[in-house]
């Protein structure tokens, strides 16, 4: 459980698609993150998934007859702080854009004054049709944000545009709706992952590095609100929304991303584990295991060196993976580098840092030519992500 949505009240729409199965995913996320759901359905949605489970899985009781509990739609538009409605129908969405209120969902949505999120899933020949698409055009000039449909297998085995969106990508627009956009000013550069250097066609050296914590700032960054490019050697990871994705392997090409993006940022965030050194020769087909007997190593490019030499830099952040909480060794990097902050963390703990979902790091940074050192506790990688950006903008604020 984290508290992203403590305290937040989120109307949770339900109508009579196929697609009503996902809900229980996104309630589990909703209630993860200590949202408070209130649950209306349709009569129709109620063909597709049930009241009673919604009613556990929610831990609310489940709205649908508008005459059960007069003035429900109005106290829940007034009290609470979103609506969504997931899976979203033709008939919904052009009910919706008609004003018309004729059930309990309909009513509430047109008394509703807050972000409306609305997710469709539909036959790609009902999304396509002109009546759905007008509605969508006039309710999205009215601020209603619509996430998805996607293009795929739909659930009557044609192929086309009415699948539901990922109920990630759904409950990451909620969250986000609900942030402040603090960072609208910024454009924040991050490098992620590992680099890999390659020995011949098939062999490579890489490192332990997963790209979650540059993952992590690049989606709290873009969540409030800044322009976000995320540079990422090969991961595992889904990467997170951004404005721009640019997939790298070696040391040298994410030194060359770097330097072509630089004069956009505003931050730099080097979160990256690119490697030290490489082989000193690259071989163009595969060896034969019998025809060497050593590989001789040579330096990669040092990014952060090569940072620290431009004239102009953005407000720029080092990441030193240590064995040990070694401060003074950072100290000793974030003048070589010329940084303005560097975020320290002890690689040789079992249950943080490199591949772990959770980090506990130092933030070393200079106010007035003192140094000064923040400790965070343990905890998930977001929020230490939140924690290096709004200091961040502490630091800039100040200068
Ligand atoms: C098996 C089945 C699946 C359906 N799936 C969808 C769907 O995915 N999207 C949609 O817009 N309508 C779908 N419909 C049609 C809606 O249920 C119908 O338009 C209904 O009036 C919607 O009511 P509501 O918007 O009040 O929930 C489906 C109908 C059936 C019988």
């Amino acid at each position: 459980m984290n508290s992203l949505l403590k305290n937040k009240k989120v109307i949770l729409g339900i109508t009579g698609s196929i697609a009503a199965y996902k809900i229980y995913e996104l309630i589990k996320l909703l209630k993860d993150a200590g949202a408070e759901i209130y649950p209306v359905m349709t009569k129709n949605a109620s063909y597709f998934v049930t009241p009673l489970s919604i009613e556990i899985i929610s831990g609310n009781r489940v709205l649908m007859n508008m005459f059960e509990e007069p003035l429900s739609h109005i106290e829940l538009a007034k009290s609470c702080d979103i609506f969504t409605v997931v899976p979203a129908t033709a008939n919904l969405i052009n009910k919706y854009a008609s004003g018309i209120a004729d059930d309990l969902l309909t009513t509430t949505l047109i008394a509703f004054r807050g972000p409306v999120i609305i997710a469709p899933a539909m036959n790609w020949r009902m999304y396509e049709s002109p009546q759905v698409q007008k509605s969508i055009e006039y309710l999205n000039s009215l601020g209603v944000k619509f996430m998805g449909p996607e293009r795929g297998l739909l659930a009557c085995g044609e192929e086309g545009l009415g699948r539901l969106v990922s109920i990630n990508k759904i409950f990451e627009a909620i969250i986000s709706s609900l942030t402040e956009k603090d960072l609208k000013e910024e454009h924040v550069l991050i490098t992620a992952g590992p680099t890999r250097q390659y020995l011949d066609p098939i062999r490579y050296i890489t490192n332990k590095s997963s790209g979650k914590m540059g993952y992590a700032l690049a989606k709290i960054a873009k969540r409030r609100g800044a322009k976000v490019t995320l540079i990422s050697g090969p991961s595992n990871l889904q990467p997170p929304e951004v404005d721009s994705f640019i997939p790298i392997q070696t040391t040298q090409e994410m030194l060359e991303a770097v330097m072509k993006h630089i004069n956009r940022a505003s931050i730099l965030l080097m979160a990256a584990a690119p490697l030290d050194f490489e082989p000193e020769i690259t071989y163009a087909t595969k060896i034969d295991k019998h025809s060497i007997k050593s590989i001789p190593l040579k330096l990669c490019p040092d990014i952060l060196k090569k940072v620290s030499m431009l004239k102009e830099r953005p407000f720029t952040v080092g990441f030193a993976a240590e064995a040990g909480l070694n401060v003074d060794r950072a100290k000793l990097k974030f003048q070589d580098k010329r940084l303005d902050m560097i975020v320290l963390n002890d690689i040789m703990q079992q249950d943080r840092g490199m591949e772990s979902d959770a980090n506990e790091v130092m933030l070393i940074y200079k106010k007035r030519n003192n140094f000064f050192e923040e400790q965070t506790s343990l905890l998930s990688k977001d929020e230490i992500a939140s924690i290096i950006l709004s200091k961040i903008l502490e630091l800039k604020l100040a200068k």
